[in-house]
């Protein structure tokens, strides 16, 4: 194995240093159904991608395929296809980790049917595990981190010729700029644009500084050409990505100037934004939003605890108070303004009234919607290196289902309160439902159904809400 090392080649697990490295290991297993020799566009064989945790997971999976098939590889929906089948993973809990394993013993029994299949494994669990996925699952022929997809056409044919791959080498500057994502599975009508990449914040629970490497921002200019060319080919909602969007900074240009600039592609162009810090979210920020019409009513503002002691164990930089603060910054100059969350419960030493706390803040706030977890200890974080996983397993799972149930009468008395109101819906599709209905969203983020019409994916559609679930909202096209 070669092995070359950067950053101090510390021991992930001691500090807080990101370990890097590269290593190529030669094999003997011979891949014939792959062309060795720079092949001619669509000629070098298939792939296949499959994509697991969030949002920057799926945009990556469309740099992906952006590369792979300027290098002649062609894209395939059909696994039965494939040549190469990518594995587009999550590291963030331990489930959804498990989920991968799982997925890899269904791949060895098609490896043994097709042997010239190649299998790699990409993005945030490739990272954490580097090649000691190679060593602990045989079916894996290359590992490559979220830094390293610019070298997958030349890891790929390396594996075909029978040399096993990897590269987890993180970057201080790659941030994929000039490469147009080819949009996988979209709907033609919403896109995911990343703004930034990595991670500076540290929150003590999270893997995702070791996965996803340092904070940096993408160049402007390549965003806003990106955004004209998605509006040019009839796109009409953007999300701009990153874990932490509201830090972008590319020169003089803060996130409330870029959203602003982004806002000024159209007025038909509906701008939206995750993940945001509390800590960043500023009065600029909300005074922009304000602004712009086409700024999409709907923030989505972790707070991980209502308890000002868990937040500090979690490192997350501010207090309950604080929070509450820029909720009612929001609430003051965008009263139709939806908030969502992200919650964790039994985070270490988490008491009943760190719990309580939890659920006394998302009445206070009256979320419209939240992502709720059971804590999961991370190898490598500060809370796994220093603090002890102490809620008993059966204690996290009551507190997440108190939490998920008053979610759910949350989100049904913010539905209730929709009803008899209108909203401009821009349509996404037909409905899954019936294919007599279409689906759309309001600017809010909610999805609302209604009666198909001639309506078309890209149409705004002023829709009066006449019933609710906690889920979803119905409508009728007001004309
Ligand atoms: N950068 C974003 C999202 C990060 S991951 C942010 O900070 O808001 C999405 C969510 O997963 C987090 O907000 C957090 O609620 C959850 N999460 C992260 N690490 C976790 C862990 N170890 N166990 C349980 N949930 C976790
Ligand atoms: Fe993880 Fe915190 Fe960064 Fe979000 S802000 S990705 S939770 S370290
Ligand atoms: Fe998962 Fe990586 Fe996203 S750990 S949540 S895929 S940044």
């Amino acid at each position: 194995m070669i092995l070359l090392s950067a950053g101090g080649g510390a021991d992930e697990s001691n500090d807080d240093t990101l370990r890097i490295y590269l290593s190529l290991r030669p094999m003997t297993t011979n891949h014939s159904s792959l062309r060795l020799a720079r092949p001619e566009p669509g000629s070098a064989g298939k792939f296949y991608i499959e994509t697991y945790g969030c949002q920057m997971n799926q945009n990556d999976s469309e740099v992906v395929a952006a590369v792979l098939q300027a290098d002649g590889f062609a894209h395939t929906a059909s696994l039965d296809e494939a040549d190469v089948v990518l594995i587009n993973t999550c590291a963030i809990r331990d489930n959804a980790e498990q989920r991968i394993w799982g997925r890899l013993a269904e791949f060895r029994g098609l490896k043994r049917r097709r042997p010239g299949l190649l299998v790699g494994i990409i993005g945030c669990m490739a990272e954490r595990l580097k090649d000691r996925l190679i060593e602990q699952e045989q079916t894996v022929d290359l590992v490559v981190g979220p830094d390293g997809y610019r070298s997958l056409p030349a890891l790929v044919r390396q594996a075909a010729g029978g040399a096993k791959a990897v590269n987890v080498l993180l970057s201080r500057e790659e941030t994929y700029a000039e490469i147009a994502p080819v949009r996988l599975d979209r709907n033609g009508v919403t896109a995911f644009v990343s703004i930034m990449r990595g991670c500076n914040n540290m929150c003590s629970y999270c893997v995702v500084p070791y996965t996803r490497g340092v904070e940096r921002s993408r160049d402007t200019e390549t965003i806003l050409a990106e955004v004209r060319d998605l509006f040019e080919r009839g796109y009409r909602e953007v999300t701009l990505l990153g874990q932490n969007v509201n830090s972008y900074r590319y020169g003089e240009v803060n996130f409330a100037r870029l959203l602003a600039r982004v806002a000024e592609v159209s007025p038909l162009l509906r701008v939206r934004f995750a993940t945001s810090h509390p800590k960043d979210l500023s009065d600029e920020l909300i005074e922009t939003i304000a602004a712009w019409p086409n700024i999409c009513r709907a923030i989505h503002l972790p707070a991980q605890s209502g308890s000002s002691r868990m937040l500090e164990l979690m490192n997350r930089k501010y207090t309950r108070e604080w929070y509450l603060g820029r909720i009612e910054a929001i609430r003051r100059r965008l009263p139709e303004c939806s908030i969502s969350t992200d919650l964790i419960a039994g985070f270490c030493t988490e008491t009943p009234e760190d719990h309580a706390a939890t659920l006394s803040l998302m009445r206070e706030v009256g979320y419209e919607f939240a992502y709720m977890f059971k804590y999961s200890e991370r190898p490598g974080t500060k809370a796994q290196r220093t603090m002890r996983d102490d809620v008993p397993e059966a204690v996290k799972t009551a507190r997440l289902t108190e939490i998920i149930n008053l979610q759910n009468e949350l989100s049904l008395a913010a539905n209730r309160r929709d009803v008899g109101r209108h909203f401009e819906v821009l349509i996404e599709g037909t409905s899954k439902r019936s294919a007599d209905e279409v689906y759309g969203r309001t600017s809010q983020n909610k999805v609302v159904i209604l009666p198909k019409m001639n309506y078309l994916p890209g149409d705004y559609v002023h829709v009066l809400i006449t019933d609710c679930s906690s889920a979803t909202l119905i409508g009728t096209p007001l004309c």
